[in-house]
């Protein structure tokens, strides 16, 4: 069995210094192999929005990978790690309340990976996150990073545990943190756990703490025009006043309509079909427009840079 751990903070800083203590933990309860990434040594290029591997992966030609060709781009390196690991933990310090950017570039690489979405959503992986911060600013960052989980493992229900911690600002200083430590040492026995029930054919349970959603176990609602959603997952919520509370619950109707769910999928992938016809049927008067917005201004000249 195989563990991949995606890093994106500090060489040998808090976030890897809490994911070497969850390896230490899957290692001497199943004996799994357990490696991390450094993000933040990582070449990963940015999407240029080009959107050729959409157009290709939906004709059918999975090969098609990226305009980044591989050699000049480490995301199809991880890539192949991704698909020998049995589980993936995710972590991130915070950074402007969100995950470093190199988390999101990498994320936004997804589409360039040809098949390996089909294939994890077939075939879950196990998944964790966990995230911390030097404050307590650090409202979106668990709940994203842990949207990248959902989507390198194949289903929100194949995340297994998550956890963030807030207070942990200098380098190095998560070792002083013993119940910190002692949670991450939960997550890794967590995540040991799930691999031993999935080999023996069981289908592993979420163990974390409860959110609000019952199916991503976010706590973050949304307001949309037509009511509240859980918007991890696109699952609308039914909020109720009772003594004093607010009180949140999801129709099992709602849950089923779900984004990661086949029917999600489906109105989802239905949406882009219907934008591209729209905008198909309209390409001379966006031609004609875009031309008129491109000679009216450009954008200010970036000057030349400096090789470091
Ligand atoms: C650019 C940058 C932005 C940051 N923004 C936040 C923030 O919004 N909230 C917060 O609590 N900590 C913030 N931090 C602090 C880090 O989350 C904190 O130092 C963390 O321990 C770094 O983890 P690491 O040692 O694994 O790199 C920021 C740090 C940097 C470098």
């Amino acid at each position: 069995m195989k563990v991949l751990g995606i890093c994106c903070g500090r060489k040998n800083g808090n976030t890897e210094i809490l994911m070497k203590e969850a390896f230490k933990a899957i290692e001497a309860k199943c004996g799994a192999e357990c490696n991390f990434v450094r993000l933040q040594e990582a070449e990963i290029r940015s999407c240029v929005g080009c959107e050729s591997c959409m157009i290709n992966h939906l004709k059918g030609n999975w090969d098609f990978r990226c305009v980044h060709k591989n050699g000049s781009d480490h995301f199809y390196f991880i890539e192949q790690l991704m698909r020998e690991a049995d589980a993936i933990i995710v972590s991130a310090p915070a950074y402007n309340l969100l995950p470093p950017g190199i988390l999101i570039r990498f994320m936004n690489k997804l589409h360039a990976s040809g098949n390996y979405r089909d294939v994890v959503h077939k075939e879950h992986k196990i998944g964790a996150t966990f995230t911390l911060g030097g404050t307590d600013w650090t409202n979106y960052t668990l709940t994203a990073a842990n949207m990248l989980t959902m989507e390198l493992v194949g289903a929100y229900d194949a995340v297994v545990d998550k956890c963030h911690f807030d207070f942990v600002p200098g380098v190095g200083a998560i070792v002083l943190e013993e119940d910190m430590l002692a949670r991450i040492r939960k997550l890794g026995e967590n995540v040991a756990d799930a691999l031993m029930e999935k080999a023996n054919g069981q289908t592993p349970a979420y163990r974390g703490e409860a959110g609000l959603c019952p199916d991503c176990h976010s706590s973050f609602l949304e307001k949309r025009a037509d009511g509240w959603y859980c918007p991890q997952c696109l699952t609308k919520a039914t909020l109720t006043w009772a003594n004093g509370e607010l009180e949140v619950s999801f129709t099992p109707e709602e849950q089923a309509k779900n984004r990661w769910s086949p029917a999600g999928q489906e109105v989802h992938d239905n949406n882009i079909r219907k934008g591209h016809m729209k905008a198909a049927g309209g390409k001379d008067i966006i031609a004609a427009k875009r031309k008129e917005y491109a000679e009216y201004k450009d954008a200010v000249a970036l000057p030349e840079l400096v090789k470091e």
